[in-house]
């Protein structure tokens, strides 16, 4: 704890992926925040705190709404964006006048957040634009001694980043599908939650090259993946695959990374493996779409993204 009053920063585990942590209150440390990532200052961050009963402090108009989703969702992979309050440092919110609050479902973030008592800025923490981190070797070798301490907390459970859901103006809608599915969110709002993905709010998730390895990500399927990864490694390329489906007559060479048959496995598996085809040294790898719906919304989303193209 006395790593964060002093303006440390840290890596922690929550339950969609690793944060980069640091006092919210405190503009010093979250400033560094942004040097360690290379995340240009006018993209907010996230304010991470124990519970709902202080969102008062944060926001200073808390919906019944907001309250509902609170109560239904948190702890868990939820960011509410909601009118910020004075409490909200500048720095932290990019300039906007909205903030984006969530609870995380992990009982080390809980535990850190409990004892320090106030709010953790936090983006994942990776390099800016690449891919999220869902254990703590991800952090150490993203950002190795950038980091006062990284905390342990094992493999994220949901290894996909919070649903982000827009509470500040009127109809509530979803910024960045994820953990918490469309659905589930409509059912406790009884009516339509539209995703507003490319809308004008400066969100590094909202960029086209985002999520992305350094190999190339090219979207297939099922039937056309062998014939495209045989045409690849005849123009001299490393490839990889990876998909959630059996594939036939993939040529010798190729890295085949085989991804959870189940949505919930394929979100909790999908940066590992993107990380795992730039370990191999790949230039390219050829992935499937899984049907959008439920998590496979979000996984959608993170693979067009990672395509550079940004979705459909
Ligand atoms: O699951 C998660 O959300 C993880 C864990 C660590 O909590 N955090 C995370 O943070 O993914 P980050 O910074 O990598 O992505 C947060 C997204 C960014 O796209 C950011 O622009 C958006 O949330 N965001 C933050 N505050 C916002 C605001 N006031 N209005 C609109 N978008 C906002
Ligand atoms: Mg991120």
């Amino acid at each position: 704890m006395s790593i964060l009053r002093s303006g440390g920063v840290i890596g922690f585990p929550t339950e969609t992926v690793y944060g980069l942590g640091a006092d919210a209150g405190n503009t010093s440390a979250v400033e560094r925040i942004f040097r360690i990532k290379g995340r240009p200052t006018t993209h907010p961050l996230i304010v991470h705190i124990a519970d709902a009963g202080t969102l008062d402090q944060w926001s200073v108009e808390v919906s019944p709404l907001a309250e509902l989703l609170a109560d239904r969702f948190w702890p868990g992979p939820l960011t509410i964006i909601l009118e910020r309050s004075a409490r909200v440092p500048d720095v932290v919110t990019g300039g906007l006048t909205t903030v984006g609050l969530r609870v995380p479902d992990h009982p080390k973030a809980l535990a850190v957040l409990r004892a320090f008592g106030g709010g953790l800025a936090a983006p994942s923490a990776n390099r800016f634009g690449g891919v999220s981190p869902t254990t703590a070797d991800h952090v150490r070798h993203d950002l190795g001694d950038a980091v006062d301490v990284v905390v342990d907390g094992g493999p994220c459970v949901v290894g996909l980043e919070s649903t982000i859901v827009d509470l500040s103006s009127g109809q509530p809608a979803i910024l960045r599908p994820g953990g918490v599915t469309r659905e589930a969110l409509e059912d406790v709002v009884r009516g339509p939650v539209p995703l507003r993905t490319g809308g004008q709010v400066r969100s590094p998730g909202q960029l086209a090259s985002h999520y992305a390895p350094r190999a190339e990500v090219v979207l297939s399927t099922v039937d056309r993946v062998a014939v495209q990864a045989a045409a690849l490694l005849s123009r001299g390329f490393r490839v990889a695959v990876s998909t959630d489906q059996p594939v036939t007559d993939l040529p010798d060479e190729v890295e085949h990374i085989v991804l959870p048959g189940t949505t919930d496995g394929l979100a909790r598996s999908l940066y590992a493996a993107l990380r795992e085809v730039d370990r191999r040294g790949c230039d390219v790898v050829l992935v499937t779409l899984p049907p959008e719906v439920g998590l496979g919304l979000a996984v959608g989303d993170r693979l067009r993204r990672a395509t550079g193209s940004g979705p459909s």
